[in-house]
């Protein structure tokens, strides 16, 4: 089968390389030159474990290639899919389908033979028969239909997402397209992974439903966390208890410094925008943003009272930028909300993060200091600041950190820690929830 991937971002490039994996000849296509050039040279332009193996392993083998040109590949497709970023418009929130849409027309002009365009990035409800409109206009003698084929990956295991998913799910229009999709996913029929066949507007609201409810666990459980603090509860106790029930399931509780990343916060304003230009209520997801939003401004004041109440002139380590570990992406990351606000209040801050510095340089401040290593972050700080779980950081030398620290104070926004261990090293931690 011939696949064109159009777009080589975090969802393109991996769901290019995995259908490669599985026999497909793909064409990734992608606007951004000095990225295609990137790739042709083998260097993968994403952190992401694994993917440049697998996109070595099929460049090798004929069946995965880089081009910026889509009219070749696209009339020899059998599947083109659409994987461009669909990134939230700046002030509206909404989801900005400005190059799925030019995606799609450019596409359709060059069509030949039966072709199913198919929508992989996450797109409000209705787009994908909006993407047959465009295309039909553009070209009204071609024969294709259009399918919704959502990505449910997570940065840092988007491979082993893909390739042992919890689901597929293919929204269609038509046995065709069904036939075809069917024969692109065969070969997780050895892992019995359910393909779940529905029509194109369930497949688009099931992913922003499914991460919607995913952001909501998170945010439930941060509040919750705030009961616990006040209780003597303690909420990894609480997440445990809640998640041996199969109905809620033990994922996705764990408090922390609030969600990022380059889903949650675009696909719950989405959801939101969604539910207004239908006019039904979103009460809950709205509730899920602002809570997120709270939590990390809880995150500023829980470090200023660590630290007796002001950071003004404390040096401040904070170890990890990225939204999670296991990937360099910086968006929405909690990061890049919470060090300004030190930095507004006088805080000096040394930061280290394994993958995210280069990305995070590009977001944040210039007054942030980036250190090369955890030792060097540490020197003469007052106070250390857990801010992604990075299993670099979940191994410390505790005496080692405390005799090169300044003060004592450790602020573990990921309760990676124990409260025992900590005190018995002589540091002042405080966390979440515990
Ligand atoms: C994006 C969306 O963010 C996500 O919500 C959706 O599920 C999938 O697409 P991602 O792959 O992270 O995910 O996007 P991004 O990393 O921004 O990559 C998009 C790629 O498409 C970029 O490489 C960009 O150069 C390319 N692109 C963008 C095109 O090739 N053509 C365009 O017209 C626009
Ligand atoms: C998410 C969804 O998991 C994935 O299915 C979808 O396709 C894309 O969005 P991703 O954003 O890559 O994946 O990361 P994920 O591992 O889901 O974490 C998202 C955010 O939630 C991170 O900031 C993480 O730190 C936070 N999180 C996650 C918590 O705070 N607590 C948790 O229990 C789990």
């Amino acid at each position: 089968m011939n696949v064109v991937m159009i777009g080589a971002g975090y969802v393109g490039l991996v769901s290019g390389a995995c259908f490669a994996e599985f026999g497909a000849h793909v064409t990734c296509v992608d606007k951004d030159a000095a990225r295609i050039a990137a790739l042709k040279a083998g260097e993968i332009p994403i952190y992401e474990p694994g993917l440049d193996n697998l996109v070595e392993r099929n460049m090798r083998a004929g069946r995965l290639a880089f081009t910026t040109e889509l009219a070749e590949p696209v009339a020899q497709a059998d599947l083109v899919f659409i994987a461009v970023g669909t990134p939230t418009r700046r002030g509206d929130g909404y989801a900005d389908l400005k190059y799925v849409y030019a995606a799609a027309g450019e596409v359709a002009t060059h069509l030949q033979g039966y072709t199913v365009i198919v929508d992989k990035s996450t797109v409000p409800v209705g787009t994908a028969r909006e993407v047959l409109r465009i295309a039909r206009k553009a070209n009204p003698q071609a024969d294709f239909d259009v399918a919704s084929n959502p990505e449910f990956l997570r940065e840092g295991s988007a491979i082993a997402d893909f390739m042992r998913p919890d689901r597929v799910v293919l929204g269609v229009e038509s046995e065709r397209a069904e036939a075809l999709l069917r024969e692109l996913y065969r070969p997780l029929n050895l892992i019995e992974a359910p393909i779940l066949v529905t029509g194109l507007e369930s497949a688009e609201i099931t992913k922003y439903a499914a991460n919607a409810f995913l952001a909501t666990k998170i945010s439930f459980i941060n509040e919750i966390s705030q009961l616990c603090e006040q209780t003597g509860a303690d909420v990894h106790e609480v997440a445990r208890g809640m998640g041996l029930d199969g109905r809620i399931g033990r994922k996705f509780l764990h408090a922390g410094p609030g969600y990022g990343g380059s889903c949650f916060p675009k696909d719950t304003v989405a959801l939101i925008r969604m539910a207004q230009e239908h006019g039904v209520s979103s009460r809950i997801v709205e509730s899920v943003v602002e809570v997120n939003a709270s939590q990390k401004a809880r995150m500023v004041s829980k470090i200023r009272e660590a630290l007796g109440g002001s950071v003004a002139d404390k040096t401040i380590a904070v170890l990890g930028l990225t939204f999670k570990p296991e990937t360099d992406d910086m968006r929405e990351a909690p990061s890049l909300a919470i060090l300004p606000a030190l930095l507004d209040r006088g805080a000096v801050i040394r930061a280290h993060d394994p993958e995210g510095m280069e990305e995070a340089k590009k977001e944040l401040p210039a007054a942030v200091i980036y250190a090369a290593g955890i030792d060097e972050a540490v020197q003469n700080a007052d106070a250390v600041v857990l801010l992604t779980e990075w299993n670099q950081y979940r191994g410390l030398d505790l005496p080692r950190l405390r005799a090169q620290m300044r003060g004592n104070v450790f602020v573990d926004l990921r309760n990676v820690y124990e409260r025992e261990l900590m005190a018995t090293h002589g540091f002042a931690y405080t966390c979440v929830g515990r």
